[in-house]
């Protein structure tokens, strides 16, 4: 699904990719879901969303594939916002894609969180973050947290988001194979092998932040790796493919595919991503988002 037509009218709600700097597995809910602790962190990678008004829900997108029509989580998180405040209200939404789906990026999700963003505005429903994330919860299990604050702790399934008032001047290299990784699958290999048992606190990471990357690797832990590495079957080894282009310290996002390597400057960031590059994998460089970045609205 591709749009040519003009793109420079509406309300414009940019949608940050994030990383889960540590994911630890506390145990599985009766509902099936599992209980986690997560510190997140915003990324300065965006998807665009330009809402406009209309008769009926319309979402065009352009750019990186994503799952069209109904399955998409824009128009699921319109559907729940209208259903609260303005039943049958319409808008056509332009989503220009940038996050590359199915890696851990949290891309979907961002955009959901964005078209409750925007669409509280363009329909003048006057929800405030906290109602807004609690819609988003409906929607999808990472919704709220880009409600929330650039650097967060996520706890439950996810919904119950903590800000976080940390700074931080690393840089990310984000590298992601040729491959998605079903998060569902993910989480149902996790109950077959089980938890990594190394006792590393989520929120240790925290103390990391402002310090030299190196010193943050052994706080990067994500339970779901191993689940993940499983499901990987000899295809591109993302991790390695960092670590041997000489990256401080590696840690996956989400269930997967994407890894992110931590670095202390800009050029040591753009040395990793071009050897991680010639390498095999597809990388980009960005910051952490800083405080009052997320979802900026502007009229264009
Ligand atoms: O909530 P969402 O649709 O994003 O989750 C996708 C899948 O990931 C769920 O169906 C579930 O299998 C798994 N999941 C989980 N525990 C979480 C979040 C997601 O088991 N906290």
């Amino acid at each position: 699904m591709r749009d040519a037509t003009s793109w420079t009218q509406g309300l414009t709600v940019e949608a940050p990719a994030k990383v889960n700097l540590t994911l630890r597995v506390l145990g599985v809910r009766d509902d099936g879901y599992h209980d986690l602790e997560s510190v997140v962190a915003l990324v300065a990678l965006f998807d665009s969303l330009v809402f406009e008004p209309a008769d009926g829900l319309g979402l065009v997108c352009r750019g990186m594939e994503v799952p069209g029509g109904e399955d998409n989580l824009v128009l699921a998180a319109a559907r729940v916002l209208a259903d609260e405040c303005r039943p049958g209200q319409g808008a056509q939404i332009r989503l220009e894609k940038r996050i590359p789906p199915g890696r851990g990026f949290g891309g979907g999700s961002s955009d959901a969180a964005a078209a409750l963003v925007g669409l509280n505005t363009l329909w003048g429903c006057g929800l405030g973050r906290e109602e807004l994330a609690r819609l988003g919860a409906r929607v999808g299990s990472d919704v709220p947290l880009f409600l929330a604050s650039p650097i967060a702790v996520m706890r439950g399934r996810g919904e119950r988001v903590e800000p976080v008032a940390a700074d931080s001047s690393w840089w990310l290299v984000l590298a992601w194979p040729d491959y998605e990784m079903p998060t569902a699958g993910v989480y149902a290999a996790y109950d077959r092998l089980g938890a990594s048992t190394d006792g590393v606190a989520a929120a240790a990471v925290l103390d990391h932040l402002a310090g030299p990357a190196h010193e943050a690797r052994p706080f990067l832990v994500n339970d779901l790796e191993p689940a993940a590495d499983s499901m990987r079957c000899g295809r591109f080894d993302v991790r390695g493919c960092l670590e041997r282009a000489g990256a401080a310290a590696v840690g996956m996002t989400g269930s997967g595919s994407a890894y992110f390597a931590v670095a202390d400057t800009q050029a040591e960031a753009n040395r990793v991503a071009d050897a991680a590059r010639a390498a095999g994998a597809e990388t980009c460089v960005a910051t952490l988002l800083a405080d009052g970045k997320d979802q900026q609205e502007r009229p264009s």
